[in-house]
């Protein structure tokens, strides 16, 4: 299905000064110039493809979104690369994974291509937002939202599709060093038939009070178990996570209660081609700490595309504080951090195919 979009002319006067100390980006606060619209009714389908001047929305105070959180959305980097334009990073299996999310959610799916195409024209009319420092990207979040006004619950007939971008340097304070994570002991994340595997507001809401209390008690974020037993290792709030055991590196399969990583899944691609051997398989944090104590615990990190590769120094579970290697990056996240970003940035080899580039004016 292809559309033509309405592209608004943006008065110079509207557009917003961009940041000039790369180093301050920080991460989500900062919007590019334009956004992405489109509207959706059973009746209508898909109408009004437009880019316009990012600004708040217009929307009623009983939106369904706002009252039943029936939203999902997305998030993918574009990055500058040495040819002068401008590598997507697997962006269609962003746009496939929206639409299982939406499935989830009873949204209507966007098609790939124009989730694609709306991408890729924010990147070309935006462009000048794209950082350039090493570790800055432009982050670009599409969402979905329900905004048919109506207290009752049900499905929404009236959906708002739009995509915003801004540009980010590191997720974490930490920056890329090792994050401080502790297992959530008290609270459940996703449950099994849930939300777990869908990119939607309720997971996110789910984390955030638990997410609050490990910040105070001194952590970057939290480790999260499976709901029903809270003895299998899930995900962290923001990230997937990998451990390496005894030359084995180990991640939960993503189902039901587990995002499908993007990042994971290149990570998984780049060890296999490197011979490390990989298995996704359950663990429990019970097998995560006897190998700990048993001198197995090698590297723990997270992997995602906010987080990129982030090394886990420091694991609490249960009131004690477990070091994993001396608190410092291990030798395989740093190389896949190195080749996962030289990929990225067009520095290195694309073998697998996961570039798109787009040329900018
Ligand atoms: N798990 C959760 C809960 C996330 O929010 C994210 C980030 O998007 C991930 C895992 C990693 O997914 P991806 O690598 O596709 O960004
Ligand atoms: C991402 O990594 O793209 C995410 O959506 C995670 C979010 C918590 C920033």
């Amino acid at each position: 299905m292809s559309m033509d979009f309405t592209i608004d002319t943006i008065a110079q006067a509207a557009c917003r000064p961009k940041p000039t100390d790369e180093s301050q980006l920080g991460f989500g606060k900062i919007y590019s110039d334009h956004m992405f619209t489109m509207r959706w009714t059973p009746e209508t389908g898909w109408v009004e493809p437009r880019v316009r001047l990012f600004e708040n929305l217009s929307l009623s105070p009983a939106a369904l979104v706002l009252h039943y959180g029936q939203t999902v959305f997305e998030g993918l980097k574009a990055y500058r690369n040495p040819a002068g334009s401008v590598n997507l990073f697997r962006a269609a299996d962003n746009a496939a994974r929206f639409a299982r999310s939406a499935q989830r959610l009873d949204l209507p799916p966007v098609p790939d291509d124009i989730f694609l195409e709306a991408c890729k024209t924010l990147i070309e009319l935006d462009h000048e937002w794209i950082p350039r420092s090493h570790g800055t990207s432009l982050y670009i979040r599409p969402t979905m939202i329900a905004t048919e006004p109506y207290i009752g619950l049900k499905s929404s007939s009236e959906v708002l599709f739009y995509v915003i971008t801004g540009p980010v340097g590191a997720y974490y304070p930490e920056g890329f060093s090792p994050v401080r994570i502790t297992v959530c002991e008290g609270y459940s994340r996703a449950g099994p038939g849930g939300l777990g595997s869908a990119k939607t507001a309720a997971n996110y809401a789910a984390s955030l009070r638990a997410e609050k209390e490990a910040i105070k008690a001194g952590f970057t974020q939290v480790l999260w178990l499976d709901a029903s037993r809270r003895r299998y290792v899930e995900e962290v709030g923001s990230m997937n996570i990998l451990f390496k055991i005894d030359g084995t590196v180990v991640t939960p399969p993503s189902g039901d209660t587990i995002l499908a990583g993007i990042t994971k899944d290149s990570v998984l691609e780049l060890l296999r081609s490197w011979e490390v051997a990989v298995e996704e398989r359950r663990l429990t944090i019970d097998d995560v700490l006897s190998a700990h104590q048993n001198g197995q615990l090698e590297e723990v990190f997270g992997a995602g595309t906010a987080a990129v590769i982030s090394p886990v120094g420091q694991l609490a579970y249960n009131d004690k504080t477990y070091s994993i290697g001396n608190g410092e990056a291990g030798p395989v996240a740093l190389e896949l951090f190195d080749e996962l970003m030289g990929i990225q940035y067009g520095q290195r080899p694309d073998p697998f195919g996961w570039i798109t580039k787009v040329d900018i004016a």
